[in-house]
């Protein structure tokens, strides 16, 4: 996006009323601005200027339009006195909270703000909230905004409270003797700073009573929870790797940026084509260290289907929360590029946003040297992980060569010639064990609890993976990235 879809502000000031007093508390400014938006504007972004006065310490706003909920729905967020322009080279641009169509109000002050904004100090210039066509019907969305900037003392401000992302302190900068371990965890949930309805300490609570090693809190378009996540990991798990993410919500669908550095915000505003778009900001990610996932690419909602190319992820979610068919189409799509030899990696979220839905549905468990945030992303970017619907099921997989070569494990390449994969499972039995080469299904059996599967690898296959379905219904219950044969 460039500033070509800035659109002009087409709003007619009704009132504006200023007034400095001798005394040191002035009277809060009141801006009620008003505004159409065509519904050919559906996508884009609209941005409202106006501007901050020196002294304002804290800024309120209250959106209206019409045909709320019937036909039409319009996005809210902030931009600062940084501009709205698309991130610098170092990736810093003027977001300052989104609430998407979540709330049609918020605060921000240098102590506090509405979840999903981001507190601190207010700095004087033109600030803009930005309004997002989601949907309309053919006359468009007539909106107002009440604006108030107040001149109250500042008592206090913010400072965040990170999660530590280095849970395993033997584990500091990990040694090469350090030993690799599977850890379970979910890279996908919501809570009340976007549009969840559950706390940071109760996603928290939850991965730690599911049997969770690490989760990453992912709201849409804000870093707000990720920059409370400590105080809730502190007080509720304290055995919980709490890593930050970011759920990357464009009008051409979700993606998933994981691992990010304090205070990283990712861009949203692209459409396919756009340069910078979609690459530039993945690029963001992994240069501070993340993976890029592709969320629920077949999902059904409004411009939650993925559209922005499949050049620039590390991962892809095959499975977002309870297995359904738009599950099914992404495994679909996910074998179609491995066959490619695209090394996407797998991997699932839950998605959890509010009860009844829970976190760790699915699981993803991903092999690391030591459990820290570093650790997680690495093994997703080395294809080391597989999926388990929840807490009581497991799984082992591992390719075994007939000659004296070590077992290759799930996102290991092998060249041995004849091999054998080997599986088995805990908490699946009498469910169907499906293997799948480049060739497609290639053999199924019935789990037996803790008794190994052995099958032979057909010459020639390029990988290996495993799934097990419900042997009723069909359904994944567990499924396994590949291993790769030269
Ligand atoms: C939608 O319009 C109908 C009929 O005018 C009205 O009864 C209903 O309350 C409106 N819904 C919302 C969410 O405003
Ligand atoms: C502001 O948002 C809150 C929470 O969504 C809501 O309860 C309240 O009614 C809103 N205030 C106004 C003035 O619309
Ligand atoms: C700071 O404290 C004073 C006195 O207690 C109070 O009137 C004022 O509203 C507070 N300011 C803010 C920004 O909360
Ligand atoms: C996404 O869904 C929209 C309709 O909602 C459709 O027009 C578009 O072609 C879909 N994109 C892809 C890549 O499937
Ligand atoms: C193996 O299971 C898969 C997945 O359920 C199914 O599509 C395939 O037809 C099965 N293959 C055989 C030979 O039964
Ligand atoms: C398998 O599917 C059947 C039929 O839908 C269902 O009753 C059962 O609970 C499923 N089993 C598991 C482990 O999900």
């Amino acid at each position: 996006m460039g500033l070509s879809t800035k659109n002009a502000l087409r709003f007619s000031l009704l009132c504006l009323f200023t007034s400095a007093t001798a005394t040191n508390t002035r009277k809060p400014v009141q801006l009620s601005l008003s505004g159409h938006i065509d519904q050919s504007e559906v996508y884009s972004f609209v941005y409202v200027s106006f501007e901050v006065e020196e002294g304002v310490t804290s800024i309120s706003v209250v959106q209206d339009y019409a045909l709320k909920g019937n036909g039409s729905s319009l996005d809210l967020g902030l931009f600062d006195q940084r501009g709205v322009e698309v991130p610098n080279s170092f990736g810093q641009f003027g977001t300052r909270g989104w609430s998407g169509g979540k709330r049609n109000n918020f605060t921000i002050t240098p102590a506090w703000a509405t979840p999903g904004y981001n507190p601190g100090p207010i700095s004087p210039g033109t600030w803009n909230v930005v309004l997002g066509p989601y949907e309309s019907t053919a006359k468009g969305i007539d909106w107002t905004l009440e604006i108030a900037m107040g001149f109250d003392p500042v008592n206090a401000t913010f400072t965040p409270t990170y999660a530590p992302t280095n849970m395993d302190p033997i584990c500091n900068g990990c040694t090469e003797a350090e030993e690799f371990t599977w850890q379970r965890g979910d890279f996908h949930m919501h809570t009340i700073y976007s549009d969840g309805k559950y706390t940071p300490e109760e996603q928290v609570a939850i991965g730690q009573s599911r049997d969770l090693s690490f989760v990453f809190l992912s709201d849409h378009n804000t870093d707000t929870s990720n920059q409370i996540a400590g105080s809730a990991q502190a007080a509720y798990a304290p055995d919980l790797l709490v890593g930050r993410a970011i759920e990357v919500t464009t009008r051409y669908g979700h993606w998933q940026a994981v691992g990010l550095d304090r205070e990283q915000v990712i861009d949203w505003r692209y459409k396919p084509g756009d340069k910078p778009g979609f690459a530039e900001a993945a690029e963001q990610v992994r240069r501070a260290g993340g993976f890029v996932s592709v969320n629920h690419p077949f999902a059904e909602c409004p411009a939650c289907n993925w559209s922005l190319g499949w050049e620039s992820n590390d991962a892809v979610e095959v499975w977002n929360g309870p297995w359904d068919s738009t599950d099914e189409q992404a495994v679909q799509l996910w074998q179609k590029m491995l066959v490619e030899g695209k090394r996407i990696t797998a991997i699932g979220g839950s998605d959890s946003h509010a009860p009844p839905s829970v976190n760790g549905l699915p699981t993803s468990v991903v092999k690391g040297r030591g459990r820290s945030q570093a650790a997680i992303v690495e093994g997703v970017k080395a294809g080391r992980v597989y999926l388990v619907q929840g807490p009581g099921m497991d799984i082992a997989f591992e390719v075994v060569p007939k000659s004296l070569v070590a077992p290759a494990q799930i996102g290991d390449r092998l060249s041995a010639k004849m091999k054998d994969a080997r599986f088995s499972a805990e908490g699946l039995a009498g469910q169907r064990m499906c293997l799948i080469s480049d060739q497609g299904y290639i053999y199924n059996a019935s789990i037996v609890d803790h008794k190994e599967i052995q099958h032979a690898v057909p010459s020639g296959a390029k990988f290996i993976r495993a799934e097990v379905r419900n042997s009723t219904s069909d359904e994944v219950l567990a499924l396994t990235n590949p291993v790769w044969f030269l």
